[in-house]
């Protein structure tokens, strides 16, 4: 059966008090439309249709894609009138599946069920047990156990209350049946709503039966209303995403304490320390240590190079065997080869490092070109900014830079020239040359210091 998804995104999303839009709140770094549209995306459905409303622009742009049909919902009259706003351009025969737009943490797996599901029922819907089912529509049976309609909780007596099976919102149904069961929905209810739910009553008074299949999982059913639902689901992602590292044989010194905002892959034996944040994509090399605090995103890091504590790294290169940090921090643009070191308090930015080559300690390079083998010394700067333009440093392979030297950009050291400590550089040195900048060192013998009182 052909199959077309609706995804409910035009709610207002009042309880988040914010200006976003609910959908497009982020859940492991991207909006939650996101994940139910990549969701929805591996169901070889032949359309998606999105219904949007609040922030429609906004929406549109964030998630754009050619895959999508866009049905505005011009005034928000409830979940029934909008699924009736991507309807009519289904075909009667599709079977339609109806996913939420702030519920971003059901599984492709247990819509796949729902689906097979259908086949042998006229409707069929996900539900799930709640040890605390407040907020959610409930699932009432008759005296043989099948659903006999779905009651919302305000308008719910004490006794439909107290039910703990609850309406996950995911239901499947042939679309002509499904348009049908709604033009006969109507708002009298505490919200003055049209509902969807208020379909299961009305297939079930046609003789239908409706069945609701029990989703195991809680955590595929958590909604996103405010922040602390949003909370909650994020911690649901993330330790999904960190028993995934753990099932492909990555370390985790504790899976509670790593974020994952985007896509990390990781080869063999890559042990990871807590409270590591990865954004983007981020791809380690075999054998990777990363220490704890750290936050990585948009790198690829070689085999067995270790990053230690607390280092900032963003949109680089690591080869293999590196050493980083610990307090490292490297801005986008860099590409370090195999076995370089970058030390403590080391800030690095559109730089290259040539194989080997290492700054330990408390050093600026910005915009330069480093060859193989260099020893950057401690608290050497690359001058790039002249207030106005950024220049480049070139150094050649095997260059020894003195501690305390400033390299004044535009400027060329040809390779294995070194420079003494504490010089400033601001003509090219020619390769195998030593360069001296600075102040002759005077001695005074036997220097009487003055000292308070004295005359
Ligand atoms: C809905 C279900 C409830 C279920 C719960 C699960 C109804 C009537 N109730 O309640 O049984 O337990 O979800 O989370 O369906 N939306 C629109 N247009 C509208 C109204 C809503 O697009 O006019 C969208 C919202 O953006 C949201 C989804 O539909 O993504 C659900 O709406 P919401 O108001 O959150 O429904 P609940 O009260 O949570
Ligand atoms: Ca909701």
């Amino acid at each position: 059966m052909p199959l077309s998804v609706i995804i409910l995104a035009a709610g207002r999303g009042t309880r988040m008090k914010s200006a976003l839009p609910k959908v497009l709140h982020p859940l492991g770094g991207r909006p939650l439309l996101a994940h139910v549209i990549d969701t929805a995306s591996q169901l070889a459905a032949h359309s998606i249709n999105i219904v949007h409303g609040h922030g429609g622009e906004a929406v549109r742009q964030a998630v754009a894609s050619e895959a999508l049909s866009w049905r505005l919902q011009h005034e928000q009259l409830g979940t029934g009138h909008a699924v009736d706003q991507a309807l009519p351009t289904i075909d009667d025969g599709d079977t339609v599946l109806v996913l939420y737009g702030d519920m971003a943490l059901v599984r492709v797996a247990t819509l796949r069920a729902l689906l097979a599901d259908v086949d042998r029922h006229a409707l069929s819907l996900l539900s799930v047990n709640l040890d605390d089912p407040t907020g959610y529509g409930r699932i009432v049976r008759d005296d043989n156990d099948d659903v006999a309609r779905i009651v919302e909780e305000r308008d719910a007596d004490d006794d439909i209350r107290a039910i703990r099976e609850v309406n996950t919102g995911f239901l499947a149904a042939r679309a002509g049946a499904l348009k049908g069961w709604l033009s006969r929905v109507g708002n009298n209810n505490a919200k003055g709503e049209y509902y969807l739910t208020d379909c299961i009553e009305i297939a079930v008074a046609d003789g239908h039966k409706v069945s609701a299949i029990l989703c195991a999982d809680p955590g595929e059913a958590l909604g996103v209303n405010d922040k602390a639902q949003l909370a909650a689901a994020e911690r649901v992602y993330q330790l999904r995403q960190a028993e995934k590292l753990m099932r492909g044989g990555v370390t985790l010194r504790d899976p509670a304490r790593i974020d994952v905002r985007g896509d990390l892959s990781a080869g063999r034996d890559v042990e990871i320390d807590v409270n590591v944040i990865f954004a983007g994509r981020v791809e380690l090399g075999d054998n990777v240590r990363i220490g704890a605090n750290c936050i990585i995103s948009d790198c690829a890091i070689g085999a067995a190079t270790e990053v230690l504590p607390n280092c900032i790294i963003e949109d680089s290169e690591v080869g293999a065997r590196c050493r980083v940090g610990p307090f490292a921090r490297l801005r986008p643009g860099n590409t370090l080869a195999d076995q370089v070191h970058i030390g403590n308090f080391v800030e690095a930015k559109k730089s290259t490092l040539g194989k080997g080559s290492k700054a330990n300690h408390l050093s600026y390079i910005g915009d330069s070109e480093i060859g193989e083998r260099v020893n950057v010394g401690a608290g050497t700067i690359t001058c790039n900014y002249d207030g106005a333009s950024k220049h480049r440093t070139v150094i050649g392979d095997d260059v020894f830079v003195g501690s305390d030297t400033q390299l004044v950009a535009p400027v060329t050291v040809g390779a294995g020239a070194t420079i003494a400590a504490g010089s400033t550089i601001n003509k090219d040195v020619a390769a195998g040359d030593l360069a001296l900048s600075r102040a002759r060192q005077t001695i005074v013998k036997a220097w009487d210091r003055p000292r308070k009182g004295k005359r």
